[in-house]
């Protein structure tokens, strides 16, 4: 949700803006715009729609040459997606004053009711714009940008990161972050803002994370950060693991497709130096937490939201079967608003492919306040969630640009395995064989991936001949019901078409309802060896609504003699641990979700109404 750049020193302004942009715009946005100073004057160009009629616009009114600017990738809350609502919006009657914002300014109506009693004009329907002229009016006062700006930040009450820039102070961006993302690039005589570091990645990859509630002031060779109270902040830097060709198609016709073909990779990565050729896993990422601390856990609670959400169930299956320990899985803004029993013997696992999602944060941040230890599984580096965590799993699926969540939902459940055996290990709650048996299946995980990758047509050629379907369902057991869930969503959010997800054994409880005479359904069939004897019930689960006229299509394990008699069509994936078969199976559900969106034309990377990091509850 939206995109922040913001950028000072000798490159050509406007470019180094554009371009970040265009990194950003995989989080979702509806409006665009940029601005800079030059010669001691504020130009800013916006427009509703894609960057590419912004670019249009700067084409037909060219801005001049700068060294300083701020651009902005909107995705409306308050007012439509407008060019008058866009960012940047102007502060001030002389309009000196740039400002750029992304979440919601919750005390706005306040704010503005005291502007328009003091008679000033206001040019679009946003909460933003009311920052833009408070910040102005103080500078008037006082002359110092620095004050106006605190000073105004301290009046917000809500999420924002806000960044300005003010013709009388050429050299100087002012940033300020709470509640939403915001991350410095440092360079040689220049730096970098942006909402994350894709923003300047293909510049720096020194970075900063700002902290909640801290200042930034940008300059081409100085970067100092203070708290909202002006008191200096000493910072850290991180070095960005990202390439910056890692966040382009690379010959691909979308993100998607490329990100479901780097799941071997991003699988791998994620294991990488994590389970010993023995099968031992070894997660230094947590050993600040001792045996003693682990065995003392009564309960997990994982939060999450969507697809990690679903990693989060599968990890529940994991953690409870292998380490023996309850776990509930809760979607985070739900957690956050009832009344759930957390003790100091609790631990909460936050799953979180970017780290900014706000619903996520809250929750944790709930969590701890009622005396939770907070590990999180995070694919973004220096994200807020990784910040605020006691401990931080660190998936590295590398950038994850389209909005359905693919690569990072298996490097997430990859992470989630790799936790439950270390949990397992330290509680005693598998025998020695049974523990690095599964540790070593962990290893295999990305080639069994390319397997199922290698064969992918099937799925994608049944994602295509299913264009015109109005709706598909899912069904699974044990891991199969998560997995289930999420081919569902994955159709939901990129095809625009009904589709849900249920746990087989509770058909016959009502959804059978639905089945009709051709009707789409797609089963998660568990292995024939699997010792909970789940095979044979979900054979009769099928068997139970083909009678009703359902079109089966089958995901099963290779070698299973059965399900080709009771299914229209049999993907077959490899032969793994009935827990880890979640990683093989979705991968079909992500091609015919992909396929069958291409087939009707849609935008697969970009859908419609979604924001790839949904940074405001
Ligand atoms: C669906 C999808 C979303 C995200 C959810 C949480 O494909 O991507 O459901 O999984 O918004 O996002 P993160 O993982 O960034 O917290």
């Amino acid at each position: 949700m939206c995109g922040i750049v913001g950028y000072v020193g000798p490159k050509a302004t406007v470019d180094v803006l554009i371009g970040g942009l265009r990194r950003l715009e995989y989080r979702g946005y509806d409006s665009a715009g940029i601005a800079v100073i030059s010669a001691g004057h504020l130009e800013m160009r916006k427009k509703s729609g894609k960057l590419v009629n912004l670019e249009a616009e700067i084409a037909a009114h060219p801005l001049p040459e700068s060294h300083i600017g701020i651009g902005h990738t909107r995705w409306a809350t308050h007012g439509a997606p407008t060019d008058g609502n866009a960012h940047p919006h102007l502060g001030g009657p002389a309009h000196k004053l740039a400002l750029i914002h992304n979440g919601i300014i919750e005390n706005f109506a306040e704010l503005k009711a005291e502007l328009l009693a003091e008679g000033t004009r206001f040019a679009s329907e946003t909460d933003t714009e009311v920052a833009a002229h408070l910040i102005a009016r103080e500078y008037e006062q006082t002359h110092d940008l620095f004050a106006a700006f605190s000073s105004v930040m301290n009046r917000l009450h809500g999420a924002f990161t806000i960044l300005v820039v003010h013709q009388d102070q050429p050299d100087v961006v002012l940033a300020a972050r709470r509640n939403a993302p915001l991350v410095i690039g440092l360079g040689t005589g220049e730096n970098f803002l942006g909402s994350d570091v894709a923003a300047f990645v293909e510049h720096t990859k020194r970075a900063v994370s700002v902290g909640q509630d801290e200042i930034v002031v940008l300059r081409a060779d100085s970067v100092e950060l203070f708290g909202f109270d002006g008191t200096p902040v000493a910072y850290t830097e991180f070095e960005v693991d990202w390439d910056a060709s890692a966040a382009s198609k690379g010959g691909w016709p979308s993100f998607m497709a490329k990100e479901i073909a780097d799941q071997p990779q991003a699988i791998a990565d994620t294991l990488m130096g994590r389970v010993r050729p023995d099968g031992h896993v070894v997660l230094d990422d947590i050993k600040q937490i001792s045996t003693q601390q682990i065995n003392d856990i009564e309960r997990i609670i994982i939060v999450a939201c969507g697809t990690a959400s679903y990693a989060g169930d599968v990890a529940k299956y994991a953690i409870e079967k292998w380490a023996r320990i309850p776990v509930q899985v809760e979607l985070s803004h739900e957690f956050r608003y009832r009344s759930p029993i957390v003790t100091p013997n609790t631990l909460v696992i936050a799953i979180s492919q970017s780290g900014e999602t706000m619903d996520t944060l809250m929750a944790v941040r709930y969590a701890q306040e009622l005396g939770a230890k907070v590990f999180a599984i995070c694919n973004t580096q220096g994200a807020t969630l990784a910040r605020e965590s006691d401990a931080v799993i660190y998936t590295h699926a590398g950038p994850e640009v389209a909005v359905a969540s693919t690569k990072a939902l298996t490097a997430q459940i990859t992470a989630g395995y790799m936790l439950a055996l270390v949990l397992a290990e330290a509680r005693g709650a598998l025998d020695e064989a049974h523990l690095t048996a599964l540790g070593q299946e962990l290893l295999h995980l990305p080639k069994k991936v390319s397997e199922v990758l290698e064969n992918i047509s099937q799925a994608s050629d049944l994602g295509t001949a299913h264009a015109n379907a109005k709706s598909v369902l899912f069904l699974g057991r044990n891991v199969g019901f998560p997995v289930a869930m999420e081919g569902a969503l994955k159709l939901k959010e990129i095809a625009y078409i009904h589709a849900e997800g249920f746990a087989a054994g509770e058909l016959k409880h009502g959804p059978i309802a639905l089945i009709e005479e051709g009707q789409p359904v797609i089963v998660m069939v568990p292995s024939p060896d699997d010792v909970d004897s789940l095979h044979p019930k979900v054979i009769s689960n099928i068997q139970e609504i083909r009678a009703r006229g359902a079109k089966v299509i089958a995901i099963a394990e290779e070698g299973d003699g059965t399900v080709g008699n009771y299914a229209e069509a049999v993907i077959y994936v490899p032969k793994t641990d009935a827990i880890m078969a979640a990683v093989l199976c979705v991968i079909p559900l992500q091609a015919f979700a992909l396929a069958l969106s291409t087939a009707k034309g849609l935008d697969v990377d970009q859908p419609r109404n979604l924001a790839k990091s949904v940074t405001v509850e």
